[in-house]
């Protein structure tokens, strides 16, 4: 098996602030470091340092020389990359006293990636090789489909979220690894256990894991769920953080280490990686992570697992009893008080029960009227409402679109 990353280098141009400058406000700078970043860099210099074998294909400018020398230091392979005369890519990171951090990317010649380009360096990997991909490099959307086609094993950083993401099939990724807020975004979830619960009914062959910050990290396929704690630390700087959770899972797969174990190594070395300062320059070798690990203590405020199966049990209920379903024999259900249930279903959802119905309602509604020709008033009755009016006006408030107008459109 081989890894292959295409992936963006980055200079980075690091000011240290009291805190991150918003607008109309100028302050000064206590510093300015220049660190070699990227998110493609640093996950390739992570799957490296995490003991893996990495070839690297970026296209870099007359100003990144410093880039492709820290890869090779790394013992990352550079031959796929090609240098031309334009300005490279850049990141202008503001970091603060807590260690967060705001960053503006300019693409660069991380956005001069042609499809001659990707159908070249992709002759020298074959089916079973991982592909590494963040959206930091254009042509994303080929890339992943070309790369499918050829059985390689996609792995999605989908980061930063913007529109292009969207036009990806997240079908033929073989794991999509996200934040919180990533996570949210694209599978449109209210919460995780909802984004848990959607990846696995729409991407049954996409393993999907999520990093919580101080919560830990959560993995899930079409067999299991695996949770890691996070590890405590003194922030200093979070950026890369992400990125060495990645490099560091993706060489726990090229090793073909069990989930758990990889998990534990990758928020580890995620977790030194935040007490350090700078992207790939604060990225841990597999030694150092093997050896602080058993002094780490493990964060105490964790992501509750339980959630995406309770999610499950609350959905299930509603969609079975779609009708006449009541908060009360819900509660009855979970064995917990009425009022437990309904902070349940809030926590874990993210709306009331009445709300979360009428979505469960309305969306089942939506699929009557396109794969079946049962009248309208049929349909809102069969989902619960009695009122005809009603459910079409919450039809509209939801969709945008009346029931009829969308049955037409569908036809048509
Ligand atoms: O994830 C951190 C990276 O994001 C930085 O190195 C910066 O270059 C931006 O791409």
């Amino acid at each position: 098996m081989k890894i292959l990353n295409i992936g963006s280098c980055n200079i980075d141009y690091v000011y240290s602030l009291n805190h991150i400058v918003t607008g109309g406000e100028t302050e000064k700078s206590k510093r300015l470091d220049i660190f070699p970043g990227g998110k493609g860099l640093n996950q390739s210099v992570a799957a490296a340092r995490a003991g893996a074998k990495v070839y690297h294909a970026a296209i870099v400018g007359s100003d990144g020389d410093f880039l492709l020398k820290t890869l090779k230091e790394n013992g990352v392979d550079i031959s796929l990359t090609e240098k031309v005369k334009d300005k490279n890519g850049h990141a202008v990171i503001q970091v603060n006293s807590e260690g967060e951090n705001a960053i503006i990317v300019y693409p660069g010649t991380n956005h001069g990636i042609t499809k001659e380009y990707i159908d070249k360096i992709l002759l020298n990997f074959n089916a079973g090789d991982l592909l590494v991909l963040q959206n930091e490099v254009n042509e994303l959307e080929y890339i992943v489909h070309k790369a499918y086609k050829q059985k390689l094993k996609v792995i999605l950083n989908p980061s930063p979220i913007c529109e292009n993401l969207y036009n990806i099939k997240l079908s033929e990724i073989a794991y999509l690894i996200m934040n919180e807020n990533e996570a949210k975004k694209l599978l449109k979830g209210n919460s995780i256990a909802d984004c848990l619960q959607k990846a696995k009914k729409e991407l049954p062959d996409t393993a999907i894991v999520i990093t919580l910050g101080k919560k830990g990290a959560v993995y899930i396929d079409n067999k299991k769920q695996v949770y890691q704690n996070a590890f405590a630390v003194k922030t200093i700087d979070t950026t890369a953080a992400g990125d060495t959770f990645t490099g560091y899972f993706v060489a726990g797969l090229f090793c073909r280490k069990p989930i758990k174990e990889i998990l534990k190594q990758a928020s580890a070395a995620a977790a030194i990686a935040v007490s350090k300062s700078g992207a790939s320059s604060s990225i841990p070798a597999m030694e150092e992570v093997l050896s602080l690990m058993p002094q780490m203590e493990e964060c105490k405020n964790n992501y509750d697992i339980k959630s995406a199966e309770q999610l499950k049990v609350i959905t299930d209920f509603i969609n079975e009893n779609l009708k006449q379903a009541s908060l009360k024999q819900l509660a009855q259900k979970l064995n917990y008080s009425y009022n437990s249930a309904g902070v349940l279903v809030k926590r874990i959802t993210g709306k009331s029960f009445t709300e979360y119905l009428q979505t469960k309602r309305l969306e089942k509604a939506l699929f009557l009227l396109k794969e079946t020709s049962l009248p309208v008033l049929e349909i809102s009755n069969s989902v619960g409402y009695e009122n005809n009016s009603f459910f079409c006006r919450k039809f509209k408030e939801k969709y945008n679109i009346t029931p009829k107008q969308y049955r037409l459109r569908h036809k048509a």
